[in-house]
């Protein structure tokens, strides 16, 4: 039988591609979304993907859609934390709430994503757990210090997720996406944009698919071996 894959924020985005990646590869795959109804059915359509709707930043609603995925597909067996939400500002006109949403989006919430499946995964011996990280969690980032801590914070989860998970077959590494020509990037002023573009040494945005790529090697029997490690894919604009 398939292995099952969650995506979280698998129906847009680099979200999209790596649920695409997924089933490509095999795997019985299930996509949530947390509020763009329309996008998540479309998705649906063109891919035959199931789609699932909650809010990762929630602990109990995470845990009963994990549960409903898993009485529909199947214990799940890799997991891909990769829902996530920018509230850009420079620091001093932060509000406390852009900062807390995204901490309770991007850090809590994988979390909330993990931790469910994490019983499971460690009693069948197997497990896969992917976090998308960013570039900016390595480095910093003007306007994202809410941002760039939860991406920094995701390679400390899958450094000691790592340490537990290695005698039960379970790894967790994370992917550090450099600017990917998404929505989110797409949001960013066009002046500022071409800034940051002219700084990638690849002179490009990256392509969903060149870190969905980097996840279905993740997720397969052969990168066993590979337990708390950090892929950058950036174009060269940043190395660790
Ligand atoms: N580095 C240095 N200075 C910057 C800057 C940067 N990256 N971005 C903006 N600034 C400067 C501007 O030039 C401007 O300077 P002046 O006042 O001297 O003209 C100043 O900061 C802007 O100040 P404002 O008070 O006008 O800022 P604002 O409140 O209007 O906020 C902003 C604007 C939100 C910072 C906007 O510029 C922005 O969105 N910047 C991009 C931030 C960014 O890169 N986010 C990444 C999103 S993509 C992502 O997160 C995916 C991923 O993982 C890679």
């Amino acid at each position: 039988m398939a292995r099952v894959a969650l995506v979280t924020g698998g129906s847009r985005g680099i979200g999209a591609a790596i649920s695409k990646a997924l089933k490509d590869a095999g795997y019985s795959v299930a996509a949530t979304y947390a509020g763009n109804d329309e996008a998540a059915a479309k998705f649906t359509e063109e891919t035959g993907i199931k789609t699932y709707k909650w809010n990762v930043a929630d602990y109990d609603e995470s845990a009963a859609g994990i549960a409903k995925v898993e009485e529909d597909l199947g214990p799940v067996d890799i997991v891909v934390a990769n829902a996530g939400i920018t509230r850009d500002a420079p620091f001093h006109k932060m509000s406390k709430e852009q900062w807390h949403q995204v901490i309770d989006t991007n850090l809590t919430g994988v979390f909330n994503t993990v931790h469910p499946v994490w019983p499971g995964m460690r009693e069948r011996k197997f497990g896969r757990v992917i976090v998308i990280s960013s570039v900016n969690g390595q480095k910093g980032q003007f306007a994202q210090v809410n941002y760039a801590a939860t991406k920094a914070g995701d390679l400390g989860i899958v450094k000691s997720l790592a340490q537990e998970g290695a005698r039960a077959g379970i790894t967790a590494n994370a992917v550090c996406p450099g600017y990917i020509a998404t929505e989110m990037v797409m949001a960013i002023p066009e002046k500022v944009r071409e800034s940051i573009i002219a700084q990638i040494p690849a002179g490009r945005l990256g392509e969903p698919e060149e870190i969905a790529r980097c996840v279905v090697f993740l997720a397969s029997d052969d990168s066993g071996f590979i337990n708390g490690s950090t892929i950058s894919a950036n174009g060269a604009q940043f190395f660790v």
